[in-house]
């Protein structure tokens, strides 16, 4: 997706975005915080920041230290800035392409990419720019909504959309753990490199109340085309009556898959 149509998607979500998947959202940031080792002096760079759920999730372990949220949607930022107006952490927000910062190289003891991988055309720029801005030995850690994506009805959504030509968002929606690897060995940058690499898988389920929730947390998110408005109602009018997608209580549940990835960054040539 253009760096332009990423800020126009989450402009146009604003608070919605947070609140169409708050628990989806805290789960990840919780588990990608504890990845990376932080201590109480760390400063912290968020990349793809968003409301600043996960700098909000770091903060109680960043009792002397400082954070730095980057992302380029002004909205988003709008909402970090207000979330942290009168908490004892006083981050900085930045409106900028989270994979070109003016940032000092290992300025940060670790960087956090917190469900914004598959938003990019090239998601490499990203992980090398936050293995550029971490010092030795700090932490890189990343979490990507995962394939199948949101389970059942995920898929039969993805299905409907093939099934009627109409072109996915340019979002990379079905992220294996294969490409977090490729992308973790190919992030060498300024003799920085990502070691001791780990990639897990936490699944677990989420259910929204009704089929409009369900639809609204993926249009926030940016997963629904903006293009093709009426084929995209007659898609979710279809779904709205298959059992694979709304249970007999017209909740929809969906296993939805979180991959992370966490790394140290060290120096060297990552294939000696
Ligand atoms: C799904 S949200 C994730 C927000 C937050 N990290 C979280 O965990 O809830 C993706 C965010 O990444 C931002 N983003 C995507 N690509 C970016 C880029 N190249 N530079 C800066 N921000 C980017 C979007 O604007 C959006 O706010």
């Amino acid at each position: 997706m253009r760096n332009e149509d990423i800020a126009e998607a989450f402009n146009r979500s604003g608070a919605s975005y947070e609140s169409s998947a708050r628990d989806l959202i805290n789960l990840a940031a919780s588990e990608l915080v504890q990845r990376l080792n932080l201590e109480p002096n760390d400063t912290l760079v968020d990349l793809g920041c968003g409301p600043g759920s996960v700098i909000a999730h770091a903060a109680p372990a960043l009792t002397r230290g400082s954070a730095i949220g980057v992302d380029l949607s002004r909205v988003q930022l709008e909402q970090a800035r207000e979330r942290f107006r009168r908490s004892a952490l006083q981050p900085r927000f930045i409106q900028e392409d989270a994979a070109a910062t003016g940032l000092r190289s290992r300025s940060a003891d670790a960087a956090s990419l917190g469900l914004v991988l598959p938003y990019p055309d090239r998601p490499l720029r990203l992980l090398k720019e936050a293995t550029r801005l971490v010092r030795l030995g700090g932490r890189v850690a990343a979490t990507v909504i995962g394939s199948p994506f949101f389970g059942s009805a995920g898929m039969t959504l993805l299905g409907q959309m093939e099934r009627r030509g109409v072109a996915r968002p340019e979002i990379e929606l079905q992220f294996d753990p294969r490409e977090a690897v490729r992308l973790a060995l190919l992030s060498e940058i300024e003799d920085l490199r990502l070691d001791e690499v780990a990639i897990e898988e936490i699944e677990r389920e989420f259910w929204w109340e009704d089929f409009a929730d369900w639809w609204a947390m993926l249009d926030a998110f940016g997963f629904l085309p903006t293009d093709r408005e009426r084929l995209l109602e007659a898609i979710a009018r279809e779904l709205k009556e298959d059992e694979r997608v709304v249970d007999p209580d017209g909740q929809v549940r969906c296993a939805v898959k979180i991959w992370l990835l966490s790394a140290t960054v060290c120096e060297g040539d990552p294939w000696l």
